[in-house]
């Protein structure tokens, strides 16, 4: 039942010390096993993983490195699908002897291809509580493998835009594959929303595309010649060379939407949801019932984003359904303080109301073919969008990253990972630390708590770090009782309300780790540390499943240290002997809910 109610009432466990240990470590009284590494054959004819003979065919079926964003989609009680982004490779702990992309081997640069993209796979309850293993036998018939080689299309107002059109793609309508899927998001009609982030990486000679594009090509970041840490994907595809093919990165940094019932649909990147660095794609209902979708950009001084859609969600309508994320009006959040602007002088120090909090509104960026932009067109508005969102004056923020909706309450929360170049001149109330090491997190309460209205009220429940710190805020709660926390970065909700927190370099010094915190009632601020992952990782996609039994986690990058290689190796999980990046179950060793 929904006793807790999101108060906290059924969150008993002992929290999780702050610790380095290269082991993922759980509460007392809780059981956890790896579902699936980094090579685990996806496909039913794919080889078993042999790290020391890997090759681009056995990758491409096998299960893809950096595991980020996780979700289930249940077929009955004990069988599910499990979808799970590859957001990017790490090839000097993959690759004995790896040194860079210039001198890597064609294959290896094929292998790295195909570790990215995302996985289906289908996994099975062990028993009857909340223990899940990987299906290994049988037909298997959605397990799928989504690399960067996938035939895919684009959907929605910049579908056929002069702007994505190639040499290999004419009609500006089929990009191949997808790159740094970081966090995502599924739709109510049983779809994965998978957000490409850090796309810039994999392109070179960004200063060699035609003038008019140069300033688009910076704004998003892509490098100028040939870094000396480029993977060199231009080395076995040419279209990752900008020299030649200027447009080919406008064709990255979408909303993805793949069917996991479907292996044999061509994902589709939705054009009506802007390109960024894209993280999450919270999908809510409004009151009258439109989609709506929550996105971050996760970089420095990056915004916040929503996608309203133009027709309302009809339960069993799939037909129709399958075109809400095509039109619609995109939206970018501005804050502003109700405090004095001398009360924010960057410090952390809460200002004489109390609260960092005020008001917001979201400003209307393009609605199909219509731009709000001035000197902007529709097309430019959708595929550039960083710009436009520059030209109206939305909020900069400190990366701005997962989003999630309370299922209780309503309320939208927003991990802002950190922003150390921040200064205190730039500090607001929304951003109100300057060298921002510890991040925060953000509430937004939407007018009449329905995702559609224009405007809103907002506060910052947790400002994060160690709750020595002065500068950290637990919403008020005693802070002796509470957990250091650092770098929030994946955010999501039981079904009680309670808030779980995934961290991202965790600057205390400590490992990263997954935390809960009730958002209502005398528990509200509660921070308690659930688990942390082994050395060198970051903890990633946190899903609490819809009975409660079961917490899954993504440990994206374990053993990613410093001067690590397979020789010498920063962590040896979760074998005993190279890291390999893992999906991993906690639960209860007598089948409480999870956090009892
Ligand atoms: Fe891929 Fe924003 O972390
Ligand atoms: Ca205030
Ligand atoms: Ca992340
Ligand atoms: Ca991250």
């Amino acid at each position: 039942g929904n006793s807790g109610g999101g108060k906290g009432g059924d969150l008993r466990f002992t929290a999780v010390p702050p610790n380095k240990d290269d082991a993922l470590s759980i509460p007392h009284g809780y059981k956890s096993s790896v579902v699936v590494r980094w090579g685990d054959p996806v496909l039913p004819d794919a080889p078993e993983f042999d790290f020391d003979n890997q090759s681009a065919e056995a990758q491409s079926k096998q299960f893809g490195y950096n595991c980020d964003y996780v979700t289930m989609f249940p077929m009955g009680r004990d069988r599910a699908l499990l979808w799970v982004n590859h957001e990017y490779t790490a090839e000097s702990l993959m690759f004995r002897g790896y040194t860079d992309g210039s001198l890597a081997s064609e294959e290896q640069i094929k292998i790295a291809l195909a570790a990215h993209g995302g996985s289906v796979v289908e996994i099975e309850r062990v028993g009857n509580g909340g223990e899940w293993k990987l299906v290994t036998s049988g037909r298997r018939r959605y397990n799928r493998r989504v690399t960067a080689h996938t035939p895919m299309r684009f959907s929605g107002p910049a579908a056929g835009s002069d702007l994505l059109k190639t040499a290999a793609d004419p009609e500006g309508r089929k990009p191949i594959g997808m790159l740094n899927n970081c966090a995502g998001g599924t739709t109510p009609w049983g779809t994965v929303l998978t957000a490409e982030e850090n796309i810039d990486q994999y392109f070179i000679n960004g200063d060699k595309v035609p003038e008019a594009q140069k300033p688009f090509i910076a704004r998003y970041t892509i490098p100028s010649g040939v870094p000396e840490d480029s993977r060199r994907f231009d080395r076995v595809e040419e279209r990752f060379d900008l020299e030649k093919h200027p447009n080919e990165a406008n064709r990255f940094g979408w909303i993805v939407e793949i069917d996991p019932f479907d292996p044999d649909s061509a994902p589709i990147k939705r054009t009506a949801l802007g390109r960024f660095k894209h993280e999450a794609a919270t999908t809510t209902l409004s009151r009258d019932r439109r989609l709506v979708v929550y996105m971050g950009d996760d970089s420095r001084y990056e915004y916040i984003y929503k996608f309203v859609s133009k027709d309302r969600y009809i339960p069993g309508f799939d037909r129709h359904n399958r075109t809400l994320l095509d039109e619609g009006t995109l939206y970018v959040a501005k804050f502003t303080g109700d405090s004095r602007d001398s009360e924010i002088d960057g410090s952390g120090k809460l200002p004489r109301d109390g609260e960092f909090d005020g008001s917001g509104e979201w400003i209307p960026l393009v609605s199909g073919d219509r731009s709000y932009v001035k000197g902007m067109s529709a097309e430019e508005v959708l595929v550039y969008t960083r710009v436009a969102a520059d030209k109206v004056g939305a909020t900069k923020m400190d990366r701005p990253e997962d989003m999630e909706r309370n299922p209780v309450t309503g309320g939208v929360y927003v991990a802002l990972t950190n922003n150390t170049n921040r200064t205190a001149a730039e500090a607001d109330e929304a951003n109100p630390r300057s060298a921002n090491k510890h991040g925060h997190v953000l509430e937004i309460v939407e007018r009449r708590d329905d995702a559609a209205e224009k405007s809103f009220s907002w506060s910052l429940p947790l400002v994060c770090g160690d709750p020595k710190d002065p500068a950290t805020y637990f919403a008020g709660y005693d802070k002796s009782k509470v957990s250091p926390i650092s770098c929030p970065d994946n955010v999501t909700f039981d079904r009680d309300g309670n808030l779980w927190i995934s961290t991202d370099g965790n600057a205390l010094g400590t490992n990263d780790g997954l935390f809960v915190m009730p958002v209502e009632g005398r528990e509200r601020g509660h921070l308690r540390q659930f688990l942390s992952v082994p050395s060198g990782a970051e903890t990633c996609g946190p899903m609490v499943t819809d009975d409660q039994l079961s917490v899954f986690v993504a440990v994206q990058h374990p053993g990613e240290v410093s001067g690590a290689t397979p020789d010498n190796p920063a962590s040896h999980w979760p074998d005993g002997a190279q890291p390999r990046p893992s999906v991993a179950v906690v639960w209860h060793g007598s089948n409480k809910k999870i956090g009892a």
